[in-house]
Formats: structure tokens, C-alpha cells, sequence
């Protein structure tokens, strides 16, 4: 057995392949199936004056979807949609196909109930590609930046990221214990082992909000590191932003091709540096050049990140923001002027969405103990964590990524639930 595009290599003689049908047509007297393997697609001919009636009989029957194995001889062929042609010698029906659900111009909604199918798709086979190189990427990223991989539980019984998004879950009738939204209380104690650590794991966060780029599960790459300051948690994003771009660049031209993905950003990022302005800075910009005025203080929404966005062809570090709209945990610096944390979120190029979100972490235990109570929470409940800021205390910090929406911009995607197999959304948990 060999897989299409070895046997297209090959370009001549004997090939035995094996696959699915992606499409049939046929007289009487000749049939012609285009088989699919994960490599490619390829055109088979299959003639009943040399398979014999009762062979070709089958064949005529068979409907797309069907698996076969077969053997016959290959050659170039103009025609045929991939350059490629194979005159069937045998074959044999490996799994009958009933009449596949999926046909052309199908509804949204129809495609997400038959999403289990419809990941046979080519275009969702080459967003999978895609996304198996990015988690490669990412891997290959930390570990050649001597990183250990680390593991938070998910099962977590304190919030992070506001308490609003949080899911809670029936914990033999306690109620006080929640799915992860980060991995990032349960990694800051790890950085005094293990100083540079890394992770891939999967997120929850309740959005009720129903957009393009908010899944209530999705895959997070978080760091931390210590020892560090504010730029360089800046640099490490950046670095791993160019690494997986230049990755998928090398490894996936075919898949961003039938994808129809103009390259022009992704080569960008991989090449250029990536602006960093401050809060502060993005509003005189989005005053000067999108005509758009924003209240110091407020955070960004979408459209202003949008905006921001399009002036650029890389994604940008925005940082500093106002101390209100991050997260108790980010490090107020010493003699700033404004009421800024550093914290900074980057904005993928193309209007695709914050992609990154990091800060340098707070180290006074007393800025963190009064943010909390801010926020509402019980301090003693974060106990666990403020013993990470009395025992040999180090500057420390950390960003996490946005899988999907990284690959959701990769791929140029309408909506970020293509960028994984079985989305989840507030109203879509099933198949
Ligand atoms: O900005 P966030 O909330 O940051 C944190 O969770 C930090 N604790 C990370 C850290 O410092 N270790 O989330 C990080 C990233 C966002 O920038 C965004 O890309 C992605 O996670 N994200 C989502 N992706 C898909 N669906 C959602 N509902 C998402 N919410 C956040
Ligand atoms: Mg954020």
C-alpha cells in the first residue's frame, strides 16, 4: 500500500492504494471514482471489459463514502483533476457507504449536526493539518527554549480571570469547585521548581456572549517563567507567535492553498517585528486614525481592537492597561504615571482577535490581597497562592494563547469553530 501522493511521485506502474470515494460518475461501460486518502485525491478508472461484469457490477453501485483497497496502473492524465490517473486492475470494498448526508450548499446548523461526517471535508481535513502543526509548534517552541511541560489540575476551587465565565461543577454535591478558565494559580507555585514551564491544555470559560472567536472550551498554551521582567514575557510571545507561523508556512503550503489564505500577514509575523504601543498610545491612534474616541479608562472592545488591527500587518502588543480592566494578579509597576498594569494583550492581524494575554505578576502580597477584595473574592481562599509571594518570592510572569484563535487567523476562518473538531458554544454541545 502506498498513499496518493507517494503513488503521484511515483507517476508510473503498479500502485496499490487504499481510501475513501469522494466522487463517483459512470456509463455503463466505465466508471470513474475519485479516491481520497489523507495525502490527496486521485482519479480511478474502472472499465467492465477488463474487471468483468460481476466486478463492475459492484463498482457501479457504490456510493461516495466508501472505503476500498485497489490495484492498477498509474499515469499522467491532463484530465484528471490532480494531473494523475489509475487504470483499475482489481479492487475490493472494504466498508459500504449508506448515501452520505453531506452534499453541496448545506446549511451552517446542518453541518454542525453532522459534524462527526463533515470532518471528512477537505476543507476541514486541511484545518486539522493545520492545527497539528501548530500544536507542534508550540511543543518544539518551549522545549527548544528549555521550558518543562507542566500540569494544572482542571478541576480548581479558586477563579482568575473574573468570576463570571467561570463553569462550577457538581463535586459529590460541593459546589464550590470549577472548571479551569487558566492554568496560571496552579503554575505560579511550580516556577520555584521548575522556573521555566509550559502547557497545552484545555480552558473553560462560560461566554454568553455568541461571536466568531468565544468557545467555552478551548485549547490554552500558557507559560510562565521566572525570573523575568515585563519585556521579556513581550518577547517570548512574540518569538512563539513567529515560530508557529513559520512552521505552518513551511509544513502546510498545500492545506493554506485549498485553504485560499492569502499569505500576506502570516509571512509578516514570521519576519517582522511586532509593534509594541502602550494603552495610552492606542487610544491617540484610534483618535487620530480611525476617527474613534475612547474614554481613558475603558477597555478595548472588539471593534476598537478591529481597527487597531488592520493598521498592521503583524499582530501588536498593546500594554499598560488601566488597572481596573485586568486581572488582580498583574504587577502595578513602581513610578508610573497612570493608574497601568503590565499586562498586555496581542491583537492578531485581520481583525482576528486578542490572541495572547500576559503580564509580569504583582509581587507585593498586600496590591494583591487588596485587589482581590475588589473584585469581591475571599482572600482565604487564595491562600495556597499567596504562599508563593512569602517564600523566596521571585519576579515572575506569564501569557497564555489562544489556540483557536490563533489557527482560526492561520487559516483566514469565518468563525473561530472550524478551528477545532466538536466546538463548543453556549448553545452547541453536541455531537
Ligand atoms: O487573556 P486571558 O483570559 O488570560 C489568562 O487566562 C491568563 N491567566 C493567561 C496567563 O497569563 N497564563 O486568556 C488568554 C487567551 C486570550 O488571549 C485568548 O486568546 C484566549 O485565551 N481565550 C479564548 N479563546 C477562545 N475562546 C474563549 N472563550 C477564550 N477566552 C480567552
Ligand atoms: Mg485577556
Amino acid at each position: 500500500m502506498m498513499q496518493i501522493k507517494e503513488a503521484i511521485a511515483k507517476g508510473e506502474g503498479e500502485v496499490q492504494l487504499r481510501g475513501w470515494i469522494h466522487r463517483e460518475r459512470g456509463s455503463a461501460k466505465l466508471k470513474f471514482i475519485n479516491l481520497r486518502d489523507v495525502s490527496g485525491i486521485i482519479q480511478c478508472v474502472f472499465e467492465r471489459e477488463k474487471l468483468g461484469d460481476k466486478q463492475f457490477d459492484l463498482i457501479d453501485k457504490v456510493q461516495v463514502e466508501t472505503s476500498m483497497m485497489l490495484t492498477g496502473t498509474i499515469k499522467k492524465d491532463e484530465r484528471a483533476p490532480t494531473g494523475y490517473e489509475v487504470n483499475v486492475s482489481s479492487f475490493e470494498i472494504v466498508g459500504e457507504s449508506h448515501e452520505f448526508p453531506i452534499t453541496k450548499d448545506q446549511s451552517v446548523e446542518f453541518l454542525a449536526d453532522k459534524r462527526h461526517l463533515w470532518l471528512r471535508s477537505r476543507k476541514m481535513t486541511a484545518i486539522l493539518k493545520i492545527r497539528s502543526s501548530v500544536f507542534a509548534a508550540i511543543d518544539e517552541y518551549f522545549k527548544g527554549e528549555g521550558f518543562y511541560e507542566y500540569h494544572s489540575p482542571i478541576f480548581q476551587a479558586v477563579q482568575c480571570e473574573g468570576g463570571s465565565s467561570l463553569f462550577s461543577v457538581d463535586y459529590f454535591g460541593k459546589k464550590d469547585v470549577f472548571l479551569a478558565q487558566t492554568w496560571q494559580l496552579y503554575a505560579e507555585p511550580a516556577i520555584f521548581a521548575l522556573e521555566k514551564i509550559y502547557t497545552i491544555s484545555p480552558s473553560f470559560r462560560a461566554e454568553k456572549s455568541k461571536t466568531s472567536r468565544h468557545l467555552t472550551e478551548y485549547w490554552h498554551a500558557e507559560m510562565e517563567v521566572a525570573w523575568s521582567d515585563f519585556s521579556m514575557i513581550q518577547d517570548y510571545g512574540e518569538a512563539l507567535l513567529k515560530y508557529v507561523a513559520k512552521k505552518v508556512l513551511a509544513q502546510n503550503t498545500e492545506e493554506l492553498e485549498l485553504l485560499e489564505r492569502d499569505l500576506t500577514t502570516l509571512k509578516a509575523t514570521a519576519e517582522k517585528k511586532f509593534p509594541r504601543i502602550t494603552y495610552t498610545q492606542a487610544l491617540k491612534i484610534l483618535k487620530e486614525k480611525c476617527d474613534m474616541e475612547i474614554e481613558w479608562g475603558k477597555d478595548l472592545r472588539t471593534i476598537e481592537e478591529d481597527k487597531l488591527s488592520k493598521l498592521y500587518d503583524t499582530p501588536i502588543i498593546i500594554t499598560h492597561y488601566p488597572k481596573k480592566v485586568k486581572a488582580f494578579y498583574m504587577k502595578i509597576p513602581e513610578n508610573a504615571d497612570e493608574d497601568v498594569v503590565e499586562g498586555c494583550d496581542f491583537i492578531a492581524p485581520e481583525g482576528y482577535g486578542e490572541i495572547i494575554g500576559g503580564s509580569q505578576r504583582e509581587a507585593d502580597i498586600q496590591k494583591i490581597v487588596e485587589r482581590l477584595k475588589e473584585e469581591g473574592e475571599d482572600e482565604t481562599e487564595y491562600e495556597f497562592y499567596l504562599d508563593t509571594r512569602r517564600y523566596g518570592s521571585v519576579p515572575h510572569g506569564g501569557f497564555g494563547m489562544g489556540v483557536e484563535r490563533v489557527i482560526s487567523w492561520i487559516c483566514g476562518l469565518d468563525n473561530i469553530k472550524d478551528a477545532i473538531p466538536f466546538p463548543r458554544t453556549m448553545l452547541r454541545y453536541k455531537p
